[in-house]
């Protein structure tokens, strides 16, 4: 059963949580991207954070440059210098261009000065993770301010635990394409806040029973309110979008 974080708190204050910041409507994982969100009516903004060469920490989401900037190679393996020094928007439009790829610290203070919740989605390489986690959560405590606006999620089950392990207060969220039969284990293990899944994938009887449970549920990458009509009566407490304006009916 999910514990209660810090006395009392149901952290989760919306519906509507910006992917990417808003990914349709800014370049992902952005400064413009978060402002977007915000534009948009979003209160909460999920990012993706990378570790990369000399433990240098990104808000970047594939393994190589190609797809979202004017660079080339592994992302993991470039160095911070040459990340920060990319194009990062051109991909998405020419009126971006010019936009970089933020550092970790610089996504934590925008967000914080806007006042939005944040979830943030760690990425792993595989041996990535020992190094990685110690270095979120150490930037975390030291750059990020309210605890009841922060949720950190993850595919990766080793990447939550040892989140876990160096500050059980933290909101944690496993992150589920398929939601395996192992999950409530995964979740009660690291006293999980929510489980956060594909939309497309999850099932009646699975959201039920992760409500059933005790858990928030929150689903990605939904761009259509239509395609998660039904999810809301199954339980879904938010969705993962990568335009916050098409939910904004949601608060109305
Ligand atoms: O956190 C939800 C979603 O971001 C997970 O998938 O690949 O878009 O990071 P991805
Ligand atoms: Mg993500």
């Amino acid at each position: 059963m999910q514990k209660d974080k810090s006395s009392n708190t149901d952290i989760l204050n919306t519906k509507v949580m910006g992917h990417r910041g808003a990914a349709l409507l800014a370049p992902e994982n952005t400064l413009s991207s978060i402002r977007a969100a915000a534009a948009a009516g979003a209160t909460w903004v999920e990012i993706d954070v990378y570790l990369i060469a000399e433990g240098g920490l990104v808000i970047f989401h594939d393994d190589t440059l190609e797809r979202c900037t004017n660079g080339e190679g592994v992302t993991r393996d470039a160095q911070l210098n040459y990340v920060i020094g990319l194009d990062a928007g051109t991909k998405f439009s020419a009126d971006f261009a010019g936009e970089k790829v933020p550092t970790l610290l610089e996504a934590l203070e925008c967000i914080q000065s806007l006042g939005l919740g944040l979830n943030l989605e760690i990425k792993h390489d595989g041996a990535d993770v020992e190094t990685i986690v110690p270095a979120v959560m150490e930037m975390l405590k030291t750059h990020w301010v309210d605890n009841n606006k922060l949720m950190i999620s993850s595919f990766n089950h080793a990447a939550l635990q040892m989140s876990y392990g160096i500050n059980s207060d933290r909101h944690l969220a496993q992150l589920y394409e398929d939601i395996p039969d192992n999950w409530q284990e995964e979740l009660e293990s690291i006293q999980a806040y929510s489980l956060n899944c594909d939309y497309s994938r999850l099932t009646e009887t699975q959201a039920k029973a992760v409500k059933a449970a005790g858990y928030k549920l929150l689903c990605y990458t939904a761009n259509d309110p239509q395609a998660v009509e039904s999810h809301w009566a199954w339980g879904m407490d938010a969705v993962i979008t990568d335009d916050p304006s098409k939910f904004a009916f949601l608060s109305e």
